[in-house]
């Protein structure tokens, strides 16, 4: 009985990943108050981020080349700047920029589901206070998925130097922040990270598939400092203490794609409303498509 519910509430959890991102454009015509159908301008807006996060998954040596198959070639004006990760303990990373978007691209690898089960279970629902080395001044009542916040520690380093000799190289302070699934959060925790550490960017994170990475308050955090656009499809459950922040861009089983404004909204064209919670859903749903994409390398 006891494995039963540890099984169950695992699966409740990996569900909560399953779910919650937001990926957000403004339209001048309308509030983003109101839950409200997308236009094809503002969709296809996602489409360069879309392929960025599928690029994270590729091999750091073909993303510092710039050569990693049709991700890359869909953004054929990137100039890379550095790459790192394992892909194993500490997932991939690159940094460049972008002439086009003007604006220097963050991309982190994420995971399938069968992946993130281990970070799952390796650190069952533990919130946990952000590092203050990495997030000075952030209060002690913002608490971050353990797992999650230590994926990001891997790299936060390596990837501020990289991105802060961009910002030098390009004359740009515009920073995008991409990920997908684990890159997703990582990706979230970036923006956060980099909006501390370097007080004159503007710093904006565009994600798919995203998890819920923290609790309520720290959801409220992103939502005062960051720019954020969470897309996601079908599948997604809340977890007890976790929260998602605004920008929640949904993407409904007729492939319409739909504005919800405010923290996981309940309404049933957004992803906690629209999927019975009971059931775990199609995982093979969290790759996307989104908007024709699957993001994968
Ligand atoms: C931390 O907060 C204090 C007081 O608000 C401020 O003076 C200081 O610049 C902040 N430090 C960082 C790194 O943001
Ligand atoms: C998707 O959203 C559109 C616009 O709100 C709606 O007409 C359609 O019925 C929705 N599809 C599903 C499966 O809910
Ligand atoms: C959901 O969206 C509606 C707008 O249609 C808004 O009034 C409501 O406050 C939102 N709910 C949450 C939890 O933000
Ligand atoms: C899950 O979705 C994929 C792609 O849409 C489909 O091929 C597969 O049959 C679905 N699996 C189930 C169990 O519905």
């Amino acid at each position: 009985m006891f494995l039963f519910l540890k099984l169950w509430s695992t699966l409740a959890f990996l569900r909560s990943f399953v779910d919650a991102t937001p990926l957000g454009t403004t339209s001048p015509r309308r509030s983003l108050d109101e839950i409200s159908t997308m236009d094809i301008v503002e969709i296809e807006a996602f489409k360069p981020y879309t392929y960025y996060a599928g690029a994270a998954y590729c091999n750091p040596s073909t993303t510092l080349t710039w050569a990693c198959g049709f991700n890359c070639e869909a953004n054929p004006n990137f100039q890379p700047v550095a790459s790192g990760g394992d892909g194993a303990t500490v997932q991939y990373w690159y940094v460049g920029y972008d002439a086009d978007l003007d604006t220097i691209i963050v991309g982190h690898q994420g995971t399938d589901i069968a992946k993130l089960l281990p970070v799952v279970t390796d650190v069952v629902f533990l919130l946990s206070p952000l590092d203050a080395a990495l997030f000075p001044n952030v209060s002690s009542g913002v608490l971050v998925h353990s797992g999650f916040k230590q994926a990001h520690a891997n790299t936060a380093t390596l990837v501020l130097s990289a991105v802060t000799k961009a910002m030098s190289a390009y004359s740009t302070n515009t920073i995008t922040v991409v990920g997908h699934s684990l890159g997703a959060a990582i990706a979230l925790l970036d923006g956060v990270f980099l909006n501390l550490q370097l007080p004159s960017a503007s710093v904006s994170v565009k994600s798919y598939g995203m998890p819920r990475v923290g609790n309520p308050q720290f959801a409220d955090y992103v939502d005062q400092h960051l720019s954020v656009s969470h897309v996601n499809n079908k599948c997604a459950k809340r977890f007890l203490g976790f929260a998602h922040c605004s920008g929640e861009k949904h993407i409904n089983d007729s492939s319409v794609w739909i504005n919800c404004p405010g923290q996981d909204n309940e309404s049933n064209q957004c992803v906690v409303g629209e999927v019975p919670a009971i059931l775990l859903g199609n995982a093979s749903d969290h790759d996307g498509p989104y908007d024709g994409v699957i993001i994968g390398c």
